[in-house]
């Protein structure tokens, strides 16, 4: 992002409230979401309205919700200067969804991956809300006219359809209301992946707790798990072009990359001349170190409830008020009466 418009910038990202925020969430999303804070205006949403598409996740939302609001608040994101809520508390969202998903043809929709993944074999019984999932995702960005959206790369094609969506609504009604937002896809590790397997994602509904670092880890729980991260049965690699039939090594190397701000072909140069349980002691002190800070910090933050619930209270208001602006705005050039 170049330093002159961040004046115009508005950033917008979210999490959904569904437990086990993991080390992709953090590689991925929040710890960029720290670095943008100090140079732009920063929207940081808690998506609960996204996490009752599937039914396993419509339990203990609220707590969910708190836990979410904690590994922000824990990872560095400051609440007085950024704007952290929930969604459903800002029904600007559903009404925006339904206006835009008016605008969005079914054949969008039926391209998004991320459905047929979820959905299974089992479409004909999956819930509409997981099919119009995405347009649900562009109301949220483009409700408050964002320009930027730092995301993991699996959130790469809904980031895709939100631009399309915002085109095809400027372009229906002849006019520049939304900003084309711009996916912000950063760092070393976009895409962390299981521990277990290398070529499955890391994820939070993975059953395997080996699979995932989990931002309420302590130090010894990732050291545990880092050793027994899965690797293959050849020497640690001595050039990065080894890795491309090695998923489970690049993703440890990834890992360590995004923690260490040292290159591949560093860590590669460093390590080929020791072996790979040195490598993993490092890597666990790494991760540890990082992650174990924010467990502490968000263990401490979810025993004050109130000053949770504040922050998030505080923040929906303040969010609402942007909301209802450009709500106003839009369903006047809709022509809406009353508008
Ligand atoms: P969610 O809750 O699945 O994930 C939150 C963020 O973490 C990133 N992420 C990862 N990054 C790297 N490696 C991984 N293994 C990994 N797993 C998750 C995701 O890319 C995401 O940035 N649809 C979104 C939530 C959402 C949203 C939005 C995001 C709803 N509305 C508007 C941005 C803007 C989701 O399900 O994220």
């Amino acid at each position: 992002m170049e330093k002159s418009k961040k004046e115009n910038h508005l950033v917008f990202s979210g999490v959904q409230p569904t437990g086990n925020l993991h080390l992709g969430n953090y590689l991925g999303a929040i710890k960029n979401w720290v670095n943008l804070q100090k140079t732009n205006k920063c929207i940081f949403c808690i998506v609960d309205l996204h996490a009752i598409t599937t039914s396993e996740n419509r339990q203990e939302i609220k707590k969910n919700t708190r836990e979410v609001a904690a590994a922000y608040i824990a990872a560095g994101i400051d609440p007085n200067k950024n704007i952290i809520f929930a969604q459903s508390n800002v029904s600007g969202h559903s009404e925006l969804s339904w206006i835009l998903s008016c605008h969005t043809p079914i054949g969008w929709l039926n391209r998004m991956t991320q459905f047929k993944d979820k959905a299974g074999k089992n479409k004909e019984k999956a819930p509409l809300g997981l099919y119009s999932y995405p347009v649900l995702m562009a109301a949220d960005i483009l409700l408050y006219k964002s320009t930027h959206v730092p995301v993991g790369e699996d959130q790469k094609q809904h980031l895709e359809l939100c631009r399309d969506i915002a085109q095809a609504f400027n372009r229906n009604y002849n006019h520049n209301f939304f900003p084309i937002p711009e996916p912000v896809i950063t760092g070393k590790a976009t895409r962390v992946m299981s521990l277990k397997d290398g070529s499955k994602k890391m994820s939070k509904s993975d059953p395997s707790e080996q699979s995932r670092i989990n931002m309420t880890d302590d130090s010894e729980m990732i050291r545990k798990k880092i050793q027994k991260a899965k690797t293959d049965s050849l020497p640690f690699p001595n050039e990065i072009l080894e890795l491309d039939n090695r998923p489970e090594i690049l993703n440890l190397i990834n890992i360590f990359a995004a923690l260490s701000n040292l290159s591949s072909e560093k860590i590669i140069s460093d390590y080929k001349i020791k072996d790979f349980s040195a490598f993993k002691k490092d890597l666990s002190n790494l991760v540890g170190e990082e992650i174990s800070k924010i467990s502490v910090e968000m263990k401490k933050l979810l025993e004050d409830e109130s000053y949770l619930d504040t922050i998030i209270k505080k923040g929906s208001e303040r969010a609402d008020e942007i909301s209802e602006k450009n709500l106003k705005e839009l369903k006047n050039i809709i022509g809406f009466f009353g508008a």
